[in-house]
């Protein structure tokens, strides 16, 4: 068994700045990382627009931030969350540059805030259009100042470990579950480990994977929250999947889909049909500029209106020097598919893009099982809605890594670590002999979710979904009960919890709302306020 003080589940944004500021104020105690694959394959490493803070107080104010996150989040964002979010972020922005992120100036020295959907100001921090990279690798570079953290990478976290393991009936009744842990799956050596910590934090990412088109990467498989959910934890919100209206339309099955920042239309790109026409003036007053739901529902509807299998985004009338000064891999990527932005409309899909729903946390990150944290977009923190604002992720990211790090020091010494714990047990005998199972088994689930689960949905789409994916998981139980573990079959398992989530909260809301819209219900009824799980 390996004890620590604290546990880290994840090395994106909110894992990393948690260990760091916790390492900071207490080089004493022991910090461990789990990453899955290697410390920087994350979704923070994709990410391209930026993040909004309000820097220039001259012309932009927290008020203002604040009502553009209630009104993307239409109704269900805490405003008391979202102010906290962003009244702190600007300090949290300060430290990662303190700490060596680089943003992009202007002429005159200036950092030059860029623009996206739903914000009505330009705030959006960013380095060219590979903001997420360069915030990678800030974090990545500085806790490796601190001695007492230990990243250990390919360690896949399977279960949390609570008073389930020791023998003691837990359900969603239990008023005091405690965590204890988690067991992970050592890649290298094939092992199930104990990981044994007083306080453990799960930093997992998303779940775009139950998509077939989606932005983000292969690790985003919904992991922590269907631990959570297995260990009788709450979550909310889970319907509210966010689509991001323009990923690269190509030919070829990319996994992830490429995104074109929605910063390129902040730029002044134009969404156009294949001929050239304007659409968005019928849906939205800010035309190209409209938060994501609504832009992601009306290229959807357009698309199918026209019978196109994508839209367009016109930048030929764009400044081509500042353009390549902007998005310099944007444009690479488009010219790698013959695509030149500057002579052609570029082709765009929406595609999965972030999910709003999660772990149930408090204003510090604890969730409903004790000595559990959560942080990123593994999360439901309450600042996002029904929807959530552009390039506002990053910055939940940093604000709860670091509230939940002072939660840690305040607590952490009247905490102890569990002397002894079980051994996962092993069931299953036998290496499975068919992957092509557990591979096909995933293509069917983002098949099922893209055709009943996406953009619009209906009541007899979500039945019809729902019982595609109770098959599904009968057969993947099976599969799991009597065979060896793998990290693909632990993906594949959580991947159907995640979706059965979104399905069944979706058939809960009998409402149209946000990223949430059912044509059996268009309008907004406010019906139910959180959809808890
Ligand atoms: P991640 O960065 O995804 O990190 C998750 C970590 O958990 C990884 O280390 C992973 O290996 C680990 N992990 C997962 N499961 C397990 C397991 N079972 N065991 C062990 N480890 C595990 N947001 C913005 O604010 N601005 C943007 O401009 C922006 N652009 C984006 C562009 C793209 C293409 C994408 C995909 C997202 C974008 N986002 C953006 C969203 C934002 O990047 C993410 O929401 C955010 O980075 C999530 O950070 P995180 O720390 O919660 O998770
Ligand atoms: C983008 O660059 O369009 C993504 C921004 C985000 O998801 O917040």
């Amino acid at each position: 068994m390996q004890k620590s003080d604290v546990l880290i589940i994840g090395s994106g944004v909110a894992g990393l700045s948690t260990a760091i500021y916790t390492a900071m104020k207490r080089p004493d105690l022991q910090i461990t990382v789990l990453t899955k694959t290697n410390e920087r394959k994350t979704n923070t490493s994709y990410a391209q627009g930026g993040i909004a803070t309000v820097w220039n107080l001259e012309n932009d104010d927290f008020e203002s931030h604040i009502a553009d996150t209630l009104d993307a989040g239409d109704g269900l964002c805490d405003p008391r969350i979202v102010r906290i979010v962003i009244e702190e972020g600007h300090d949290r922005v300060k430290q990662i540059i303190e700490w060596g992120a680089r943003f992009d100036k202007n002429e005159k020295n200036k950092y030059d805030l860029g623009r996206e959907g739903g914000h009505s100001k330009n705030r959006i921090l960013h380095y060219k259009d590979i903001t997420g990279w360069e915030i990678q690798r800030t974090l990545s570079d500085k806790v490796k100042e601190f001695d007492n953290v230990r990243i250990l990478e390919h360690y896949f976290a399977l279960d949390v470990i609570t008073q389930h393991h020791l023998g003691y009936s837990v359900t969603k009744a239990t008023p005091d579950i405690r965590c204890f842990g988690v067991y992970a799956f050592d890649k290298q050596s094939h092992k199930i480990e104990t990981f044994a910590a007083k306080v453990t934090v799960i930093a997992t990412g998303g779940a775009g994977q139950i998509y077939r088109a989606t932005t983000n990467p292969v690790i985003a498989t919904g992991d922590g929250i269907a631990m959570v959910y297995r260990a009788k934890g709450r979550l909310a919100n889970m319907e509210f999947v966010q689509f991001h209206p323009t990923a690269l339309y190509t030919l070829t099955d990319e996994n992830p889909d490429f995104l074109i920042s929605e910063a390129v239309r902040g730029f002044g790109a134009i969404l156009k049909s294949k001929e050239g026409e304007e659409f968005m003036h019928k849906y939205d007053e800010r035309k190209s500029l409209a938060p994501r739901d609504i832009v992601a529902r009306a290229i959807d509807y357009e698309m199918k209106v026209r019978g196109d299998e994508y839209m367009c985004l016109d930048c030929r009338h764009l400044d081509q020097k500042k353009f390549l000064d902007h998005f310099p891999n944007i444009y690479k990527k488009c010219k790698s598919i013959g695509i030149d932005p500057f002579e052609q409309l570029i082709p765009v899909v929406p595609a999965c893009h972030y999910i709003c729903g999660g772990i149930r946390t408090d204003d510090m990150g604890r969730s409903s099982i004790q000595n559990l944290y959560a942080a990123g977009e593994c999360t439901n923190t309450g600042l996002h809605g029904a929807n959530r604002l552009a390039s506002n992720s990053l910055l939940e990211g940093l604000v709860f890594g670091e509230r939940i790090h002072r939660d840690i020091i305040a607590t952490i010494d009247q905490r102890a670590t569990k002397d002894k714990l079980p051994d996962w047990d092993i069931r299953g005998t036998t290496a499975p002999k068919e992957m092509v199972l557990i591979t096909q088994s995933w293509k069917e689930l983002k098949e099922i979710m893209s055709n009943y689960v996406g953009i619009v949905r209906t009541d007899v789409r979500l039945r019809r979904a729902l019982n595609r994916l109770n098959l599904l998981y009968n057969e993947t139980e099976d599969i799991y009960k009597n065979s060896i573990l793998s990290p693909q079959l632990c993906e594949l398992r959580n991947l159907i919890t995640i979706a059965y989530l979104v399905t069944k909260s979706g058939m809960s809301r009998k409402e149209s709302r946000g990223l949430h819209y059912n044509t059996d219900y268009p309008n907004h009824f406010d019906f139910i306020d959180q959809t808890y799980l």
